[in-house]
């Protein structure tokens, strides 16, 4: 079994007792620090049709994944865990699955030309194609979904090996972006079926990274609605933040955004879109340079956001550029916090307080030449929210940068 160390008591969920007592318990947020996410209801607009149990994987469609590998090794202290091509019996394409703590990311690319894999790269760049979650079962999530509107993307399919069985299935969401619905509960082997060990004599520490925070989606003029009502209806999610233009612009561009959550806050996709401004939107640049919506960034969680950044500063991440001006009133807006602010500010680290407590968090530049994707590392000590109150300082950092490739 992949070890995960969340705790699987799933009956206890549906039963309505327990129901009422986590309806009690989720009032008070200030118990939930960074990692411990348990599979209580944490949100109860949201409904239970389709208990997730985490973020399984993410797969990204890549020109080249051996490189790829390499980098997110090298940068980002993800360690080599299985593989597929050639060598087990695939002819059209190699994937290479990488891990750190309950981070899983999956890197694909095609070793033929045509095929969906050269469109979708071709289209989009290197870029995120499957969010897979994990399921305890995921027949009943396809059915669920589709029959709630969902696009279908793989209808339920079972695949085995020595190691026992899996279930997946898909349903499409913004973009060409899809949801695999994962169920491995009788399965014991490294990842999936087809997958074999990846021995590797290149192993570079962990950075720290802990598991998946949020993912943000970017969806085209006037769809960010849409796209959350998809999650609210479909997937039973709850909305539990919302952003409107004058929240989140500076003098000169704009976005809105909502953060949608499944019930046990394990899963939260914040949705933007991009809102008129004097100038260009950074939305705007995404959607023209992916040619369409699909995710903006992964936001990975850390318990030592300082150690984790000054190591992935170390082995050549770029970070976005904090002017220190930002921290000259910092603490007057966020009040005391447990760290040293020099320190934050010698990395760049952004800080934001909520009614929960406050969190940590800095964005890296893009990690790739179309300017589509980031990683933010995050940091909470109570905080639930995304910080809105750094928005303003970070969207100035980020039009210096439009600005400089002439997109603004
Ligand atoms: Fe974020």
């Amino acid at each position: 079994m992949v070890n995960f160390e969340f705790d699987f008591e799933f009956q206890k969920i549906t039963n309505i007792q327990q129901k009422n007592k986590m309806a009690r318990d989720i009032k008070n947020l200030k118990d939930l620090q960074n990692t411990e996410y348990g599979l209580k209801k944490l949100f109860e607009e949201a409904e239970d049709f389709l208990p997730l149990l985490g973020t399984d994987y993410v797969e990204f469609y890549v020109g080249n994944a051996k490189q790829a590998a390499f980098y997110y090794k090298s940068a980002f202290g993800f360690q080599s865990e299985a593989y597929a091509g050639l060598e087990t019996g695939l002819k059209d394409r190699v994937s290479y699955v990488l891990r750190q703590d309950k981070i899983r990311i999956v890197l694909t690319t095609p070793l033929n030309k045509g095929g969906d894999l050269n469109r979708h790269i071709d289209e989009h760049g290197d870029a995120v194609k499957v969010i897979a979650l994990w399921v305890d079962d995921a027949t009943s999530a396809f059915e669920e979904t589709t029959k709630r509107g969902a696009k279908p993307y793989l209808e339920p399919t079972r695949e085995e090996d020595e190691n026992g069985y899996i279930i997946k299935s898909g349903i499409y969401t913004y973009g060409e972006t899809v949801h695999l619905f994962i169920e491995r509960k009788n399965y014991d082997g490294l990842f999936l079926p087809g997958f074999q060990k990846w021995e590797s004599h290149y192993n570079p520490e962990p950075v720290g990274l802990k598991f998946i925070d949020h993912m943000v989606g970017n969806v085209g003029w006037d769809e960010m609605n849409k796209w959350c009502e998809f999650y609210g209806k479909v997937m039973g999610f709850a909305q539990i933040i919302s952003f409107a233009d004058d929240d989140i612009s500076t003098e000169f561009t704009a976005l809105m955004s909502k953060v949608m959550s499944n019930g046990n806050g394990r899963i939260k996709f914040p949705i933007n879109e991009p809102a008129k401004g004097k100038k260009k939107s950074q939305i705007e640049e995404y959607l023209d340079f992916y040619n369409g919506a699909g995710v903006q960034h992964l936001a990975l969680a850390t318990d030592d956001i300082v150690t984790t950044v000054s190591a992935m500063r170390n082995r050549g991440v770029e970070f976005l550029y904090v002017p220190d001006t930002y921290y000259d009133d910092v603490l007057e807006r966020v009040g005391e916090i447990d760290e040293d602010i020099e320190v934050l500010k010698k990395h760049g680290i952004l800080i934001d307080r909520d009614e929960e407590g406050y969190l940590l968090q800095i964005f890296t530049n893009n990690i790739l030449d179309r300017p589509t994707m980031f990683i933010e590392v995050i940091q909470r000590k109570g905080a639930q929210s995304f910080g809105v109150g750094n928005f303003k300082a970070l969207f100035e950092a980020i039009e210096r940068q439009q600005a400089k490739r002439g997109t603004l």
